[in-house]
């Protein structure tokens, strides 16, 4: 059956991104991405401190929605969604992509990770997805499609990923439960896994550089994926031509996850 999609192919769609720290995130790829196949985009920054950082590139994506947000700060995210309905009335795509740990608890093995630790990644890193997902989902009122960042170690033990690997399996199960719950709805829901890429959240992790090397020795395309290439993967997914894709874990890293 013939799909009528505009050109270009995100005219007019309203995204929302978040975890964009500067221009190296994952989130700005999207974002940038996004903004070029016609998407507005509303960013948002961590706190003051990012600020700074994050305002020269939510300018170059002329975003008209610029707001602070720490998902565990009591009601910020609210507000996020609160001033998206004001001025927009609605939303097709949303991308979280955000994680954190507490850096002993992310160092150490997961047999010595914290109740409080392991309580926290978890919040952050999964369930604020699912709070966000609540809060789209009545914006959606046209179907839409939400994305959350994980990684290959949610499916195999990779070294020195650790608590991380439990986190970001709960986070792809997630996925799949809410793409089951808002498949109604006609919202995809899409957890995206990329290789490793040299961001700051990377950077807390131990040896991030041998990950780095290993990577592109065992990728069968024989290079590091970049942000763009997840974003421009992302925008596909959030197209028409992906209507009938969902809760699958959509890989963009080179084919590093098919080798022995
Ligand atoms: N870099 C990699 O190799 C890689 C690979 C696969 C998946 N990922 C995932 O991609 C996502 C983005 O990470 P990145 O690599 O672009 O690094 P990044 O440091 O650029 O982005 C991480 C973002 O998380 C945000 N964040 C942390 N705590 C938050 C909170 N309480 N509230 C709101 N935002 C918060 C930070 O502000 C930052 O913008 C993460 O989920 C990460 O696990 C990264």
């Amino acid at each position: 059956m013939a799909i009528d999609i505009p050109r270009p192919v995100l005219k007019g769609k309203k995204a929302l991104v978040v975890g964009i720290a500067n221009e190296h995130s994952i989130a700005y790829g999207c974002a940038a991405a996004f903004h070029e196949l016609g998407a507005d985009v509303a960013i948002t920054y961590l706190n003051e401190k990012a600020k700074p950082h994050v305002a020269p590139l939510a300018k170059s994506l002329d975003a008209p929605i610029f707001m602070p947000l720490d998902v565990s700060t009591p009601g910020e995210l609210e507000a996020v969604f609160e001033r998206i309905g004001r001025e927009w009335g609605r939303l097709d795509i949303a991308v979280h992509s955000i994680a954190w740990a507490p850096k002993e608890d992310l160092q150490g093995g997961l047999l010595d990770c914290s109740a409080e630790g392991f309580a926290k990644a978890i919040d952050i890193s999964c369930h604020s997805f699912i709070r966000m997902a609540k809060l789209a989902a009545p914006l959606m009122t046209d179907g839409g499609t939400l994305f959350a960042m994980s990684y290959h170690g949610a499916q195999k033990v990779v070294a020195n990923y650790n608590v991380m690997g439990p986190v970001k399996a709960a986070l792809e199960a997630a996925c799949r439960y809410l793409a089951y719950e808002l498949g109604p709805k006609n919202i995809r829901v899409h957890p995206i896994s990329p290789g490793p890429l040299k961001t700051r959240a990377a950077s807390g992790l131990k040896d991030f550089d041998l990950m780095l090397n290993e990577a592109v020795a065992r990728a069968p395309v024989g290079e590091l994926v970049d942000i763009m290439d997840v974003g421009f993967a992302c925008a596909y997914l959030a197209t028409p031509y992906a209507r009938r894709i969902t809760g699958g874990t959509m890989y963009v890293d080179g084919g590093v996850h098919i080798m022995a």
